[in-house]
This record gives C-alpha cells, sequence and structure tokens, in this order.
C-alpha cells in the first residue's frame, strides 16, 4: 500500500490505469526509442562511485536492469515507480533475466528510504510527475549519501517537441474533452522551465547542478505508429471513450498528422530534452531542507 497526498492521486490513478497499461504494451517499442537516454544515463553510471542505485519512476525496469547489467556484482539497483502495471512488467523482466536488480511500488516523493543509503539516483523521464517537486526531491536528498550523484532526463517544452503533441493538435477538433497540458503542472513538460529545475533541484539540497540541452533523435518503426498515437499522450487516454466513427476520424486525421515523421519503414524525431546532473551536499541539505 502507498499513502499518497492529493494530487499526487491523478498521478497515481493515471499510472495504474490507462497510461500505465499503455505504456507496458508499448514497452519494447518505448524501450527502442528511448534507447540513446539509456546510454546517456549509463554514461554516468558507469562514472560513478559506488554501486547502489535508485532509478526513479523506473516504469517497466529497463534503465534500472541495463544498470544492473552494468555494475555486475557489485551493483545494489532498486528501481521505484508509482505504477502497479509496470513494476510488475519489470519484476517479470527482471526474473527472466536472473538480475539482482530489485523494484518497488511507491510514491518517490514520500516513500521512506534508507537515509544515505544510495550512491546514484537516475531517473529517464520519471521526475516530472511530481505534485511536491521540491519535497520529493529533498526526500532523494536524504535518501542520497553526500557527494551522491543525480542524473535525469526530463523534455524540454511542447513547443520544441511538436512531434509529442502532433496527435493532440490533429485530434483538437474531433475530441473536444481532449484533456489540457498545464504548464508546471505535474506532467510531460513540466520541466520544461530550466530555471525552474535548477531552483527544485538547489531548494531541496542538491548541489553542482549542471542542466544541459540535449537533442537527440528518435526512431520506431512505421508499423508501431498506429499503436502509438491511439494508446499514448492525451489522445489515447480518451480515445476509446468516443464512438467508433469519431474513432475511425481521429486515427485518420492523426496518421495524417504524422507524415511528416514518417520516412520509409521509420518514423524519425527530434526529442528536444534537458540531461540533468547534480551532487548531493551536505552543505546545502543542511541549509535549506527541513526533515519532512
Ligand atoms: C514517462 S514514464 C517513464 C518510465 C521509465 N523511466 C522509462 O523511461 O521507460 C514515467 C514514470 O514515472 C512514474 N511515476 C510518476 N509519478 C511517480 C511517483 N510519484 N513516484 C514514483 N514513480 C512515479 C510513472 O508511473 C511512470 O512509470
Amino acid at each position: 500500500m502507498i499513502v499518497e497526498s492529493r494530487a499526487d492521486d491523478e498521478q497515481t490513478r493515471l499510472w495504474n490505469g490507462s497510461a500505465g497499461r499503455a505504456w507496458v504494451e508499448t514497452q519494447e517499442v518505448l524501450d527502442q526509442m528511448f534507447k540513446p537516454f539509456e546510454n546517456l544515463l549509463m554514461e554516468a553510471v558507469l562514472a560513478g562511485r559506488g554501486g547502489r542505485l535508485l532509478d526513479i519512476g523506473c516504469g517497466t525496469g529497463s534503465t534500472t536492469l541495463a544498470a544492473a547489467r552494468l555494475l555486475g556484482a557489485k551493483g545494489h539497483c532498486i528501481g521505484i515507480d508509482i505504477s502497479d502495471p509496470m513494476i510488475a512488467a519489470a519484476r517479470a523482466h527482471a526474473g527472466r533475466e536472473g538480475t539482482s536488480a530489485r523494484f518497488i511500488r511507491a510514491n518517490a516523493q514520500i516513500h521512506p528510504f534508507e537515509p544515505a543509503s544510495f550512491d546514484m539516483i537516475i531517473s529517464r523521464f520519471g521526475v516530472m510527475f511530481f505534485d511536491e517537486p521540491v519535497r520529493a526531491f529533498a526526500n532523494l536528498r536524504r535518501a542520497a549519501r553526500d557527494e551522491a550523484g543525480l542524473r535525469f532526463i526530463a523534455w524540454r517544452s511542447a513547443a520544441e517537441n511538436p512531434f509529442m503533441t502532433t496527435a493532440e493538435r490533429a485530434a483538437a477538433p474531433l475530441l473536444p474533452n481532449l484533456p489540457a497540458r498545464r504548464p508546471d503542472a505535474p506532467g510531460q513538460f513540466a520541466f520544461a522551465d530550466q530555471r525552474r529545475i535548477h531552483r527544485i533541484l538547489e531548494e531541496s539540497g542538491w548541489g553542482k547542478i549542471e542542466i544541459r540541452p540535449i537533442d537527440v533523435a528518435c526512431t520506431l518503426p512505421e508499423t508501431e505508429l498506429g499503436h502509438y498515437l491511439t494508446r499514448l499522450g492525451p489522445v489515447g487516454m480518451i480515445l476509446h471513450e468516443a464512438d467508433e466513427s469519431t474513432r475511425a476520424q481521429v486515427v485518420k486525421a492523426v496518421r495524417t498528422a504524422f507524415d511528416p515523421y514518417v520516412h520509409g519503414t521509420d518514423v524519425r524525431f527530434t526529442a528536444a530534452c534537458w540531461l540533468v546532473d547534480a551532487r548531493a551536499s551536505s552543505a546545502s541539505v543542511a541549509r535549506r531542507v527541513a526533515p519532512a
């Protein structure tokens, strides 16, 4: 069981409902599409000192398992995620690999981690969903030993990531109830503002903060595009509620809107993201963060 704060209930519902199920079903395609980001996280894992690693919002576990493979016998890798279906998929995957990595189903914002028990914290797109980000990152700071590393990847703005909003823009005239994106609210683009990321990390006790823009080429097979656009994002969230004729119109309009990204058998796009690094600094945690 996990205890949630009020606003987080929305994220808990989402990731335990349609979004979580869609990610599990699309797991292989997403892991392939986001492989370049896994590689960026693994660079930090390799360079890190110590093998106790925590993966935030680990989803179906691909990055946690990659870290466990990389660290071998000296690794103690734990993935944490709020989603039951995603953690179940991660555990199944771990079972097949026979890895020592473990998975916790809990809210990383408030989970009572053992203090100073991690050397490295990583996340691929798993830290933008906290309803109280400073509280969440302060909780992670307490879980990290002094000088532990933090590396995560988050999306820059929706405007810089037109691929990610193509479906909703094309579907909007046909789906009036499409959930709106709210700037700075928990969600995919919550960390679009670099200054906001910096402030959150600084206020939660992280130092040596480096936030670098990265533009990463991503690919998925064209054969997966139909599934991708009907299951994920705001359109995927509500398309099943529409009647059959509206659904067919939406699929047609959205698929056409993706034409510029289709190159033969591949769909290609550039992901505009932040690569964020920080260190658990003992001075700043004492100065700024009161224990919860
Ligand atoms: C965009 S997915 C990324 C999943 C995974 N890191 C990957 O790259 O495949 C975001 C993940 O964050 C998880 N998440 C959202 N809020 C969370 C929270 N408060 N604590 C732990 N996990 C959370 C979701 O359940 C979801 O699995």
